[in-house]
């Protein structure tokens, strides 16, 4: 079942820079999947392939990292100050609970403001009960680094986790992985890249070893089907995996995106089409990689990205898979 794997996999520990426990737990994912042969690369990419070395070569990832804080001070009433790891906005953060790596959980606490648009990191630290610094010590020091404290929910079909983003690329991928038939036109290299939220950093390092002839993406994007959303985009919960046209990191190669829209209309898929006007994600690391490879994306529409509700619908993911299983399984 796809919402246990996403509820193990959410429930990793794995900011950018510290992904050893979501890798751990992909490659047990992986074993049991059936696919033993995963290598880990210098910065902590995990890559699987499947083909013959022959082959044309399709790059897929999902980055395996998230947001997440790192501490950058102790004080000595026992309060933590710390600074964001990708891209998070201090407002959506007073009253969170953060959780490092090990469990020790704390709120995140705001000091007193005139305005609340002067809120900013500065004005934010965390409580986990220490009485002093030299308490604290003996749990945390500088440069630790914890993730929102938010395991999976589900109601209905709608799941909702602090990792959202992208845990549920990569159980998408995991899931592929377990139904693909070992036949197939053209060989697969599937990345679980680190690094991602600080500037797609993984993903560069992989497809210069990978050296592949395609490459697509998978990552959540953002919809705006909520109440005067912040961004307007026709991207909707529950409506299909979409077919990334552009986003502020790539424009997509027509070549790939017309095979995908191509392959939804053979399969009969539910799908939107996506034109990003914020976000990027790894297609705009693996399309510049060396002298270019031709990459698109596929993205499960995600409300609520980058907070510890974000929320997605499981058909989308489930079409998801069905999408890149029958993208794999056609001629690039
Ligand atoms: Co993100
Ligand atoms: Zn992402």
């Amino acid at each position: 079942m796809m919402k246990e794997l996403l509820a193990r996999l959410t429930g990793a520990f794995g900011p950018a820079g510290r992904e050893e426990e979501i890798r751990a737990l992909l490659q047990q994912e992986l074993e049991q999947a059936g696919q033993c042969e995963s290598i880990t690369d210098e910065l902590g990419n995990l890559i699987v392939f499947r083909g013959k070395a022959t082959q044309k070569k399709i790059l897929v990832t999902a980055h395996m990292d998230t947001i997440g804080f790192m501490l950058t001070s102790i004080e000595e009433n026992g309060f933590l100050r710390f600074t964001p790891i990708g891209g998070v906005q201090a407002s959506t953060l007073p009253g969170k609970r953060l959780r490092f790596r090990g469990g020790l959980t704390g709120v995140i606490g705001q000091e007193k403001i005139k305005e609340q648009k002067d809120l900013d990191f500065s004005k934010l630290y965390l409580d986990f009960g220490a009485a002093n610094a030299k308490e604290a010590q003996q749990y945390v020091q500088i440069g630790d680094t914890a993730v929102f404290a938010a395991p999976l929910v589900a109601e209905g079909d709608r799941l909702v986790a602090g990792a959202m983003d992208n845990r549920a690329g990569c159980a998408l991928l995991v899931e592929t992985l377990k139904r693909l038939p070992d036949d197939l036109p053209q060989a697969v290299c599937f990345a679980f890249t680190v690094q991602e939220e600080v500037g797609l950093r993984g993903a560069q390092a992989v497809s210069y070893r990978v050296n592949p002839h395609f490459g697509l993406a998978v990552d959540v994007t953002r919809s705006g089907d909520t109440p005067e959303p912040y961004y307007k985009t026709p991207i909707s919960l529950g409506k299909g995996p979409a077919i990334k046209i552009k986003d502020r990191s790539v424009i997509c190669h027509p070549r790939v995106t017309a095979l995908m829209r191509r392959v939804v209309e053979e399969k009969q898929l539910p799908h939107q089409i996506e034109v990003l006007e914020q976000g990027s994600t790894d297609a705009g690391a693996i399309h510049l990689a060396r002298a270019g490879v031709p990459t698109g994306a596929l993205s499960i529409p995600c409300r609520y990205i980058h907070t510890p509700g974000e929320m997605i619908d499981r058909n989308d993911l489930e079409n998801g898979v069905l999408l890149l299983l029958a993208l794999l399984q056609a001629e690039w």
